[in-house]
């Protein structure tokens, strides 16, 4: 198939998925029985208070965590029914980029290290071409690879997402789910971090799961959002339309409680 005719498709569905935690304190539901499709080019945002199942939505999405029931399934094929070798070829289709980049980054390893090494994990080229590929993503990212032998921690915040991202881009995924990717960094940092994000998205034609406490940083990246309370989506609807005539009563107080701030 084309690239053009590709540009639509479903790349990740998820069907009545549910997620349950137990332990000793009880039982959670964190995800209750949500279905969400994600094209191909695509950002979907997803919000909702603390809590609400985001962030464990976006692991069961990843393969990060079994579903409890429902179905994940990616270019139509279900993860957890594929073999080991399969899941994990196809796991590099799918990167994540966290809130906390120093926590995700291996701390013994260079920045270009880093990169490097979900190449390494996948086999992919030599370990001359592997680190040439990583220079050119730290470059990509706008990390100076005069700094590429440095470790993570002699890093700035911003910049330690950015190479973080770089490492999320090496295996050329189709989809990035960013979890609170700027949340952690100051607010002039946070601007230039969505800028990227905004710009790699459109040149290399990622579909994107972005999940945001910061409803104008959704508005203005997300085609679609999702508003999740209590592990359900109350509501989804394309970005311009939930903005602006939102249909379920919570999605309503969340819009209300950011106006003061977006006025
Ligand atoms: N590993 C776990 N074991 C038990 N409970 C969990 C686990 N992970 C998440 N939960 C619970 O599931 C619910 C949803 O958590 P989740 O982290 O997905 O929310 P969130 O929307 O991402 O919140 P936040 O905006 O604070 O990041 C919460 O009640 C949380 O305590
Ligand atoms: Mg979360």
């Amino acid at each position: 198939m084309s690239e053009s005719a590709k540009q639509g498709e479903v790349l990740v569905r998820a069907e009545s998925v549910s997620k349950l935690f137990s332990s000793r304190a009880g039982e959670t539901l964190a995800v209750d029985d949500v279905s969400l499709d994600v094209r191909r080019g695509e950002t979907v945002g997803i919000v909702g208070e603390s809590g609400s199942g985001k962030s464990t939505l976006a692991r069961l999405i990843m393969g990060l965590q079994p579903v409890t029931s429902g179905r994940i399934l990616f270019e139509g094929q279900e993860l957890s029914a594929m073999t080991g070798k399969a899941q994990h070829a196809l796991r590099g289709k799918m990167q994540m980029v966290f809130q906390n980049p120093y926590g995700s980054l291996l701390p013994h390893y260079t920045a270009v290290g880093n990169v490097a090494e979900p190449l390494r994990l996948h086999n992919r080229g030599t370990r001359e071409s592997r680190r040439a590929k990583a220079l050119e993503l730290l470059e990509l990212v706008g990390v100076n690879p005069r700094f590429a032998d440095l470790s993570p921690r002699q890093f700035s915040g911003g910049q330690q997402q950015r190479i973080a991202i770089a490492r999320a881009l090496a295996l050329e995924p189709d989809l990035l789910v960013c979890d609170e990717p700027t949340s952690s960094l100051d607010v002039s940092i946070q601007a230039q971090i969505l800028a990227l994000l905004e710009e790699l998205r459109g040149s290399l034609g990622l579909s994107c799961v972005f999940i945001s406490h910061n409803l104008a940083v959704v508005e203005r990246l997300a085609d679609r959002v999702a508003v999740m309370r209590t592990g359900k989506i109350v509501e989804a609807a394309p970005t311009e339309q939930l903005f602006a005539d939102p249909q379920d009563e919570y999605t309503k107080t969340l819009l209300a409680a950011v106006l003061p701030v977006r006025a």
